[in-house]
């Protein structure tokens, strides 16, 4: 008897046994790196990339701690990601390299990386990470909405203005639920600014007015909270092969669900619009509308892109909104600096003709007058160094074994990307004052700032928007927008980030500071002819002539 149970427990243990060596063998395939990748480069430990499981380290903490020495040291790095090894580099003579020659670093997104993912189902196969013949057709239909010239900004500069309305209004309303003294805390941001990211980019590329603001919880606007948190749960974000079985996993299969549920409502939502700010048709869904009704492209591809501009149109923006309130409410005198050239754009000396000394503001500029201010333009570029949304981006595949940069040897078929937080952080390429917001740094006059934006993308020391072949189709419009919103907002909100606030930005994905509360008063505007219809002050006053 007791020889059988002995039996029976050695049995049971070298079972055991062999299933924790063969998982152990198994996690050590799964997580090796292969032994072709580039030796003379650093690699950053496993449990790095898997931070998010067990930390709430924001991602510049992260790459503080563990990515900022080797990547300013040796200029690239090989790290775990997504379920497997990849270059990703800061040094600009190797970013220069694999953004100049998309041939050999393809782009390849998760449609291609991860293609059965809550990811990949969500984005297809699309412009931003499409490759060759496919981006071609793309870029061919939707360019032209993309980079549509935005003469009248009016519009937008309406959307910008109920925003302030609404945080104003949630402003009121807490100090009316607070004690008498009317400090009841801040307004939390992100929620507000998500509607009016969502109604911009509405306006602009859908062709619809989605109406966020003024009819707030929409189903359309619920499923981006929802889909927001789902894409970026820790798990799931570092082993997407976890999708692959959505039977074991209840709540992969609802995030499938819930894809599928947003692209539907996308669709039937621009197909039903009846809006037509564009008589001519010309924004990016009506080009999509037309090549999918000539046969063009398919359904699927229809889908894809339009999902695409909806994500890719609103979150960057919104993302750097969430970092401008943050910024600028804890640095009280770049918000003052900013407010006296706003404010000096739109007063009008009144009375002078009868030697009276008054003025009356107009708070109407056009897309020109907007597009005069240097510092405006000056501290949105710092704001894209140093809170780049699109922080860290792995979605190129070499395409046969290369030499990156004449440095970094790369084999085949190896994913490689870039962290612009790094590259726009590193002292080596910024100076010893890279860490400092200093808007200054850009230029002092419009044109001049113009061309140092130009070389140094072209040097990709900036890279927000990436460079070369493949750089952001809508960086025009994206700093338009937010000039516009950062005119208005400052214009009329003085505001500090809530003393209860601490900072913390995302730990992986895009770039910003999660849940800001910012504490805002209004600023009484003096002798405004707001009164008066609004777009023919801005059309009279850009004939005014100063005398
Ligand atoms: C602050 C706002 C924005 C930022 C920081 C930003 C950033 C970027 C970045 C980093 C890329 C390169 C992506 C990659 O390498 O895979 C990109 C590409 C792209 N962006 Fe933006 N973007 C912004 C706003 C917009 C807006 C408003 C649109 C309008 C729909 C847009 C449309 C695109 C498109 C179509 C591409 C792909 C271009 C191509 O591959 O040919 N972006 N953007
Ligand atoms: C689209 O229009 C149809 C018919 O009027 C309506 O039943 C449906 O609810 C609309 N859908 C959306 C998303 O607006
Ligand atoms: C690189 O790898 C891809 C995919 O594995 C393969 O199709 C291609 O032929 C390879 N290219 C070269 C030059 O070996």
């Amino acid at each position: 008897m007791a020889s059988i149970t002995m039996n029976w427990s050695l049995l049971t243990w070298t079972n055991t046994t062999l299933a924790i060596l063969s998982s152990l063998l198994l996690l050590y395939w799964y997580i090796r790196i292969p032994n072709d990748m580039p030796k003379n480069i650093p690699t950053i430990p496993i449990y790095i990339s898997i931070m998010g499981l067990w930390s709430e380290m924001g991602q510049d903490d992260i790459y503080d701690k563990w990515l900022r020495p080797p990547l300013e040291k040796h200029g690239a790095v090989k790290i775990w990601f997504a379920g497997r090894w990849n270059i990703l580099a800061t040094k600009p003579k190797l970013l220069v390299d694999m953004f100049r020659h998309e041939d050999i670093y393809a782009k390849a997104g998760s449609q291609k990386k991860i293609p059965w993912s809550v990811i990949a189902s969500l984005v297809g196969d699309n412009i931003i990470n499409a490759h060759g013949e496919n981006w071609k057709l793309y870029t061919s239909i939707m360019k032209p909405g993309l980079q549509r010239r935005i003469t009248d900004s009016f519009p937008l500069l309406m959307k910008c203005r109920r925003f302030v309305d609404v945080l104003l209004d949630e402003q009121k309303n807490i100090d009316a639920r607070g004690d008498a003294r009317g400090d009841g805390g801040g307004v939390l941001v992100n929620p507000i600014i998500q509607r009016w990211a969502l109604s911009c980019m509405g306006i602009n590329f859908m062709n619809v007015d989605l109406e966020c603001l003024e009819k707030p919880n929409q189903r359309l606007e619920q499923l981006q909270s929802i889909i927001k948190k789902t894409l970026f749960k820790p798990l799931f974000f570092n082993f997407p092969d976890l999708d692959r079985y959505p039977t074991l996993f209840p709540q992969r299969k609802r995030a499938f669900q819930i894809m599928q549920e947003f692209g539907d409502l996308l669709v039937e939502t621009v197909s039903n619009r009846t809006m037509t700010t564009d008589a001519d048709g010309s924004q990016v869904v009506d080009g999509l509308e037309k090549a999918l009704k000539e046969g063009i492209i398919t359904t699927e591809q229809y889908r894809a892109n339009l999902k695409v501009t909806f994500l890719t149109a609103h979150e960057n923006a919104q993302q750097l909104l969430n970092s401008a309130i943050w910024v600028l409410g804890t640095n009280t005198k770049i918000q003052e600096k900013l407010r006296s050239e706003i404010q000096s754009l739109i007063s009008i000396p009144t009375g002078t003709a009868a030697g009276g000394t008054g003025t009356a503001s107009n708070p109407n500029p056009t897309t020109d007058q907007i597009n005069s201010l240097p510092y405006l333009y000056a501290v949105i570029l710092e704001l894209l160094r140093l809170y780049p949304p699109v922080s860290q981006l792995i979605n190129r595949v070499s395409t046969s074994n290369t030499i990156l940069g004449g440095e970094v040897s790369i084999p085949n078929h190896t994913w490689v990307g870039w962290n612009a937080f790094g590259v726009h952080t590193d002292p080596n390429i910024w100076g010893t004052d890279a860490r400092i917001f200093r808007p200054e740094r850009w230029g002092t006059e419009v044109k001049n700032i113009h061309g140092n934006v130009r070389s140094k993308t072209v040097q990709c020391h900036f890279i927000a928007f990436n460079a070369h072949s493949r750089k952001c189709l809508g960086q025009g419009f994206a700093v338009l927008q937010m000039k516009i919103v950062l005119f208005e907002f400052v214009r009329r909100v003085s505001w500090i980030v809530d003393p209860g606030y601490e900072l913390k930005l995302t730990s992986g994905g895009i770039m910003a500071p999660l849940g800001l509360k910012a504490i805002m008063r209004e600023i009484p505007q003096d002798g405004s002819v707001d009164g008066v219809s609004g777009h023919d002050i801005a059309a009279e006053t850009d004939n005014q002539q100063p005398c």
